[in-house]
């Protein structure tokens, strides 16, 4: 799909990091965005910064996890901005701190899958049948490396991010049949300069008080790292050619590639 001044993009997790790097970008391409977060001092903030760089911006307060409020976000967009082209499935949380696969309890088993895989199902459920009847549009999805390589430590993270890959792929030969002019981009990022790790401790139930300070730094602190706007430009370019799989960052293309010769030899291919 060919991005244009005009179109609107949906964003949840779009108070900081990777989401406000989004529309941030959009914005800059003359787009209008939505962006959704449950830390409402965050979204507040961000509404307002990317009001002031011009850009048209409605603020949605909406927990991904809750289906109605998925819901009430597209319709909010619709009756505020008018249309939808792009919605970027993006809110997640990571645990911590890193442990064995079998030392997580359920709780935090269960709240990651409901933010990175139920809050991605509840967005596509409310919003692909909107772009299909219309003919056009673009969902991305924030996964991550993890959901393409193998990333010891953060087992329930990498189950949910797997399966965000897994919905994509299936999502995507689906609109091939039923509305090949709806595209699929599934983001699988290395690390990003993010406050991903504070922010989930302020998100998660019984969280801290107070939430951190909002993101989208300009420099890479460390080697390898990029920033949000970096991440962006490529999730544009994937939009813009029409590419499945995105992983931006240093490193993602060798681990990915590891994992899928692991699972050539494990099958004798
Ligand atoms: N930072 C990285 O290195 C990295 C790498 C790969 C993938 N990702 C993924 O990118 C996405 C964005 O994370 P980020 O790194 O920009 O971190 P971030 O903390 O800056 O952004 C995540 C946003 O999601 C919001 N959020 C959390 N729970 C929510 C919920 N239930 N409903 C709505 N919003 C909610 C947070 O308030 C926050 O604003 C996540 O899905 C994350 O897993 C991040």
């Amino acid at each position: 799909m060919q991005i244009q001044s005009g179109q609107v993009a949906v964003i949840t997790g779009g108070a900081s990091g990777i989401g406000l790097g989004l529309a941030e970008a959009f914005g800059a391409r003359g787009l209008a965005v939505a962006i959704a977060d449950v830390d409402p001092a965050t979204l507040e903030g961000s509404v307002q910064a990317l009001r002031s760089a011009g850009v048209t911006t409605v603020g949605v307060l909406t927990d991904v996890r809750d289906p109605t409020q998925v819901e009430a976000l597209r319709d909010a967009a619709l009756a505020e901005l008018g249309r939808i082209d792009i919605i970027c499935n993006n809110a997640g949380v990571v645990p911590s701190p890193m442990r064995p696969l079998w030392e997580f309890d359920l709780d935090e088993w269960y709240w990651v899958l409901d933010v990175n895989l139920r809050g991605v199902i509840h967005g596509l459920r409310s919003f692909v049948p909107h772009l299909v009847a219309q003919g056009h549009g673009h969902v991305v999805n924030t996964s991550s490396l993890a959901g393409l390589a193998t990333v010891p430590g953060i087992a329930p993270y990498t189950a949910s991010k797997r399966a965000v890959v897994g919905l994509s792929e299936t999502l995507h030969a689906e609109l091939q049949q039923h509305a090949p002019g709806v595209g699929v981009t599934v983001v699988c990022p290395a690390r990003v300069a993010t406050r991903l790790g504070e922010s989930s401790e302020f998100t998660r139930p019984g969280g801290q008080p107070s939430a951190p300070s909002p993101t989208t730094e300009e420099a890479p602190p460390e080697r390898g790292v990029i920033t949000p706007a970096e991440n962006a430009a490529a999730v544009i370019e994937a939009i813009e050619s029409d590419r499945l799989h995105v992983a931006p960052g240093d490193g993602a293309h060798r681990l990915a590639a590891r994992r899928m010769d692991l699972v050539r030899e494990s099958l004798g291919l």
